[in-house]
C-alpha cells in the first residue's frame, strides 16, 4: 500500500552535461515500469536542466537538496520553496546529516523548513539518524525520538502523510558500511511507532520511510524487502545511471 520511493541524492556533483548523459542512459535502463517512484535530487544548478529532461517522464520526480524557510528577501545564497516550485520541483530533502553536522542545522531549523515546504506544496524528505558514538552508547532510540519530535513538530496528520522520512545512520553514509537489514528494520519500526504515538496509527502506517547509507545494487534487495522500509535515499551509487537503475530494478523485483 505504501508505494516504494527511491531517490538519487547527487549532493555536490553533476554538471548539466553530466546530468544529460545520466538521463539518456538511466531512462533507457529504467524502461516503462512505474511501480516504484523515482526522485532525482540534483544540485541547484542542474535542477532546470533535469526538469526539462524529465518533463514528459511519468513517476520520475524532481527534488532539491535544501531550501530556506522564508518566502523571499535578503538571504544571500539561499533558495526558497517558491523558487523551487518554479522549476517543477516536487520534493525537498531537509536535515540531511551533512547539513546538520557541517552547516549547523538543528531540529528547530529543520522544523521551520518542513513547515515552509508544506506551505508551498513541496513534499519534504526529512532525514534523521544516529552517529556511531550514539549507537555505541545505546542511544539510537533516544536520538531518533528526539529528531522525529523536533523535526516534525506541529505537523497535522494530513501534512505528516505527505512527508517522507529518511532514516540514515550517519556511520553508514558514504562509508561503504551499510546497516544490516535487521538493524534498519528495527530503526524503521521504532520511527513508525513514534509517529503513531505522536499522531495516530492510521497515518503512521501511511508514511513512507526510506533507508539511506551506502545503498548499492548488491544490498538494495534485502533492505527494501523489510516490512517498514519503503524506499531508499541513495548517494554515491546514484551517480552511476546503470547502478541506480539496478537499485530500482531490485526493488521492483520484490513487487512481482
Ligand atoms: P551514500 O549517501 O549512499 O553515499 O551513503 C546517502 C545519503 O547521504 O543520502
Amino acid at each position: 500500500m505504501r508505494k516504494k520511493i527511491i531517490a538519487a541524492n547527487w549532493k555536490m556533483n553533476m554538471t548539466n552535461g553530466e546530468a544529460e548523459a545520466f538521463f539518456e542512459k538511466f531512462l533507457q535502463e529504467l524502461g516503462e515500469d512505474r511501480k516504484v517512484e523515482v526522485v532525482i535530487v540534483p544540485p541547484f544548478t542542474a535542477l532546470a536542466k533535469a526538469g526539462e529532461l524529465l518533463r514528459d517522464v511519468q513517476n520520475v520526480n524532481l527534488g532539491a537538496q535544501n531550501m530556506h524557510w522564508e518566502k523571499s528577501g535578503a538571504f544571500t545564497g539561499e533558495i526558497s520553496a517558491s523558487l523551487l516550485r518554479e522549476l517543477y520541483v516536487h520534493y525537498v530533502v531537509l536535515g540531511h546529516s551533512e547539513r546538520r553536522t557541517l552547516f549547523g542545522e538543528t531540529d528547530a531549523i529543520v522544523n521551520r523548513k518542513v513547515h515552509a515546504a508544506h506551505a508551498n506544496s513541496l513534499t519534504p524528505i526529512v532525514c534523521i539518524g544516529e552517529t556511531l558514538a550514539e549507537r555505541d552508547a545505546g542511544k539510537v532510540e533516544e536520538v531518533l525520538a528526539t529528531q522525529v519530535k523536533g523535526s516534525l513538530d506541529g505537523l497535522t496528520a494530513e501534512q505528516l502523510e505527505e512527508t517522507v522520512i529518511a532514516y540514515e545512520p550517519v556511520w553508514a553514509i558514504g562509508t561503504g558500511r551499510t546497516a544490516t537489514p535487521e538493524q534498519a528494520q528495527e530503526a524503521h519500526a521504532f520511527i513508525r511507532g513514534r509517529l503513531a504515538a505522536g499522531w495516530n496509527a492510521e497515518v503512521a502506517a501511511k508514511v513512507r520511510i526510506q533507508y539511506g547509507g551506502s545503498v548499492k545494487p548488491s544490498n538494495a534487495g534485502e533492505l527494501m524487502a523489510q516490512p517498514d522500509i519503503d524506499g531508499a535515499l541513495v548517494g554515491g551509487a546514484s551517480l552511476d545511471a546503470r547502478g541506480f537503475a539496478e537499485i530500482i530494478q531490485a526493488t521492483r523485483a520484490l513487487l512481482e
